[in-house]
């Protein structure tokens, strides 16, 4: 483990910093702001030499080359060293009981089924009996926690519909467990921690438990390290977080809860002095939004094939994003459904696909030549850029382990300024399940 938090934040900030061009703007964007203009000349003669093969495991760190430019070696060191989460293990063994399976993927099974095993371990040890679920969705974890380990569990969630298939599912597949395990419609605030504190207090009659979420998205994972802190009968805390990329924001577009840390704080209000709100851009949604993306991993093994079919989407995407803007078109959606990936055969099917879903400017395009056509000159100008395309989603993979280890370890961060002793464990096989992160804290 390491101790020196200041500098990791220092340099993660820097470096972040120096590499905004990969992740600054959304990917449809790329164009439009030039991003893949903004490669070293020197990076690319490497990168375009690479097999697929070689490509999916530079992404993964596990390829590197002594003989490349000093600042590209520099580059996947520091994406290396940046990166403080545990190692990941491959877990993939997991034993639901049949009523378990009906209904669930293999991810939602996978993730269930070691958090649980964790929160038992955890609770075992800390004679908890109790269990508080943050956004309980529609009550797989719960319902296991008392069917394999007996405990009771109180489910909190938003969304009233979840609540109703959960009650649902309760009664017809764990009847015996409606006193045990209980759903309560609630939502939880960035602002009503009292509120919360004496809703909590009830609802446990003040017993002692445990707070976990799986998954608890954006906010919500904050907040229940804050009320971790604050309410005396929290003894536990197992948070799996989640779309980092939805953090509230307040008007002036600053992150509520990100960072948290007065450290981290202290460091991007130092560094603002001197050099014009640089740092609090850096942190900001993009950032999240790259954090928040699939890791590496999930390139293992992927052919040529689908690279190939990746890129065309990506810069398919781009080119219409690009037309638009420079003829100052508003796009919209007329069907839900986005573009079909069956439909990226070619960029002609592509666009005919394209301009069937979208309306432009209100108008509907599909049948006017000369608009596809000026479309279809735009894509000639780009698609000398695919190979790019795929270089530079390599490079932002290499970057997502060290952006997520920065919003985990500020909250880490949080909990010791608090005087806990957080752990951060990985509880799922993020091959599986890209958010596998556990926050730990115990009182
Ligand atoms: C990603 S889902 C995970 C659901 C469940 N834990 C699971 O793993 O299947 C997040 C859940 O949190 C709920 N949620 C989001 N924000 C919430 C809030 N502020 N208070 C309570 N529930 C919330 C959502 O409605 C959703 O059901």
């Amino acid at each position: 483990m390491f101790h020196d938090f200041e500098n990791y934040f220092k340099d993660s900030t820097d470096f972040f910093d120096q590499y905004q061009w990969l992740f600054k703007y959304p990917i449809t964007k790329i164009l439009i702001e030039n991003c893949l203009n903004e490669f070293p000349d020197d990076w690319l003669n490497v990168l375009q030499k690479l097999s697929t093969e070689e490509l999916n495991k530079f992404a993964n760190g596990e390829l590197i080359n002594k003989n490349w430019p000093p600042s590209l070696l520099s580059f996947v060191n520091k994406c290396k060293t940046l990166n403080k989460l545990p190692s990941l293990q491959i877990k993939s063994d997991c034993q639901l009981p049949k009523t378990f399976k009906l209904g669930l993927s293999e991810k939602k099974q996978h993730e269930i089924y070691y958090l649980a095993e964790l929160i038992n371990d955890k609770c075992l040890k800390h004679n908890i009996r109790t269990i508080v679920d943050f956004g309980s969705g529609l009550g797989y974890i719960g319902q296991l926690l008392n069917y394999l380990y007996g405990y009771e569990v109180i489910g909190l969630e938003s969304s009233l519909d979840n609540i109703k298939i959960a009650k649902k599912r309760q009664n017809l597949l764990y009847p015996d467990s409606v006193n045990k395990v209980k759903f309560f419609h609630i939502k939880v605030t960035n602002n009503d921690y009292t509120e919360m504190k004496s809703t909590i207090k009830n609802l446990t009659n003040d017993e002692e438990f445990c707070l976990i979420g799986l998954h608890a998205c954006a906010d919500l994972s904050v907040n229940a390290i804050k009320l971790f802190s604050i309410i005396p009968t929290v003894k536990l805390l197992i948070m799996v977080s989640c779309c980092y990329h939805k953090l509230e924001e307040t008007d002036n577009e600053t992150l509520i809860n990100f960072p948290v840390s007065k450290k981290l704080k202290f460091i991007i209000t130092e560094n603002n002095n001197d050099d014009d709100d640089k740092y609090k851009e850096i942190l900001r949604r993009p950032f999240l939004r790259l954090a928040c993306q699939e890791p590496a991993k999930r390139w293992d093994n992927m052919s040529k094939d689908l690279h190939d079919k990746h890129a065309f989407y990506v810069l398919s995407r781009a080119v219409i994003e690009l037309f638009t803007h420079k003829n100052n078109i508003k796009l919209t959606k007329c069907v839900k459904k986005a573009t079909r990936i069956s439909q990226c055969k070619n960029f002609e099917t592509y666009l005919q696909d394209t301009l069937e879903r979208y309306y432009f400017n209100e108008n509907k395009m599909s049948n006017d030549e000369e608009f596809k056509n000026n479309i279809k000159n735009l894509w000639k100008l780009n698609e000398s850029k695919l190979s790019i395309v795929e270089i530079y989603t390599g490079l932002q993979l290499l970057l997502q382990a060290p952006a997520e280890s920065l919003v985990l370890y500020d909250r880490y961060y949080w909990l010791i300024e608090k005087n806990y002793s957080p752990e951060i464990i990985a509880v799922l096989s993020n091959i599986i399940s890209p958010r596998c992160y556990a926050t730990v804290a115990v009182k």
